[in-house]
């Protein structure tokens, strides 16, 4: 019986095929390659090009695999895209979602684990957000990850489906085998780009704002290894393939560091000064968001092990370092 990763070429696709291929799993993999690397994903994992809109492809890929749960990761995940290009969200992670959940259910399978983000909240009132917290979408990016995870919700009532919604804040880092990692093209995260100054890619880091309410007045993130983000899909899979019930957790470290430290870290990593310099707000960019992710602690028993800010920033950059261009070069 095999897991089934929907966009694990992607970067937090192909850092969980990596942990499951590591836990002895069988893995499938399917991916467009749209935004994803062949060469990110583990070679003793299987894997089929297909785009999940193609209900031909999947019902052909259920046929062929004994799939036992299926973790979904492919869609489109630009906020700054998003609202440029609403109706591609909607297509690719609501579409795209919908086509696989008329595949699963044809072919008898159950379990899906997937993707969802922080940006369902928008602007939070709370300091640590919580699950229950008001959800209300500032981005279209959001609000179809809101959007899926209704979808879930309804169709698992109809079809006996059962579900993990995945409520990501910052994904960073990279294995630390230093072969696979962050890849995107535009880049638009913090830490790749900052790591671009020492790459020789780029003279100078911008700060998007330090007129917000935090301590240095610029944004407070939660920042999350990507290695703990792949464990935490693995043990939601292995929370739904005992029984339980279909649940939504956030995943993050609850603790919040500003873009400057974020910087600061990244200049005591490289030995590079980095210089920064700041700008105007970016358009949508909350003033702070930290997870509470109790939830995922005692019901998944998940534990983040790579919280320290220097170790994820180093590990990113070992990547980074090796690989200034990605997966090109
Ligand atoms: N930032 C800069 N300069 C840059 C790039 C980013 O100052 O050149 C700042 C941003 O303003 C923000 C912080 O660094 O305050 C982090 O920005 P990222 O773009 O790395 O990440 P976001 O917090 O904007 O986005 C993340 C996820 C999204 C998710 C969103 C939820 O990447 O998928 O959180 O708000 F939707």
């Amino acid at each position: 019986m095999a897991i089934l990763v929907l966009g694990g070429a992607g970067y937090i696709g192909s850092h969980t095929v990596r942990q499951l291929v590591r836990a002895g799993r069988d893995v499938v993999v399917a991916d467009n390659l749209l935004t994803g690397f062949r060469q990110a994903v583990d070679p003793k994992a299987r894997f089929y090009q297909l785009d999940i809109r193609d209900r031909q492809a999947l019902d052909r890929l259920f046929g062929q695999e004994d799939v036992q749960g299926v973790i979904h990761f492919a869609g489109s995940s630009l906020v700054g895209e998003s609202m440029r290009l609403p109706l591609k969200y909607y297509e690719n992670n609501l579409w795209g979602t919908t086509v696989l959940l008329q595949s699963m259910v044809d072919h008898g399978v159950d379990k899906i684990v997937f993707s969802s983000t922080a940006a369902v909240y928008g602007e939070p009132g709370q300091i640590l957000i919580g699950e229950e917290d008001t959800t209300e979408p500032t981005n279209c990016y959001g609000q179809t990850k809101l959007a899926m995870e209704h979808m879930m919700k309804w169709a698992a009532q109809a079809h006996g489906l059962r579900y993990v919604a995945l409520r990501y804040f910052n994904a960073c880092g990279a294995d630390s085998a230093g072969d696979i990692g962050e890849a995107h093209d535009p880049e638009t995260h913090l830490i790749p780009l900052i790591l671009q100054v020492p790459n020789g890619r780029r003279d100078k880091i911008s700060i998007f704002g330090e007129d917000y309410d935090t301590p240095d007045g610029t944004c407070v993130r939660d920042y999350i290894h990507v290695t703990d983000l792949a464990q935490a899909h693995i043990l939601a899979m292995d929370y739904l393939m005992v029984g339980k019930e279909s649940n939504v957790f956030n995943l993050g470290n609850g603790i919040g560091f500003t873009v400057k430290q974020v910087i600061d870290a990244a200049r005591r990593v490289t030995g590079h000064p980095i210089p920064a310099q700041v700008c105007h707000r970016r358009a949508g960019d909350p003033a702070r968001l930290v997870a509470s992710s109790e939830k995922a602690r005692k019901l998944l028993g998940w534990d983040p092990r790579f919280g320290d800010l220097e170790t994820i920033v180093a590990s990113a950059w070992k990547w980074h370092s090796t690989h200034p261009q990605g997966y090109d070069g």
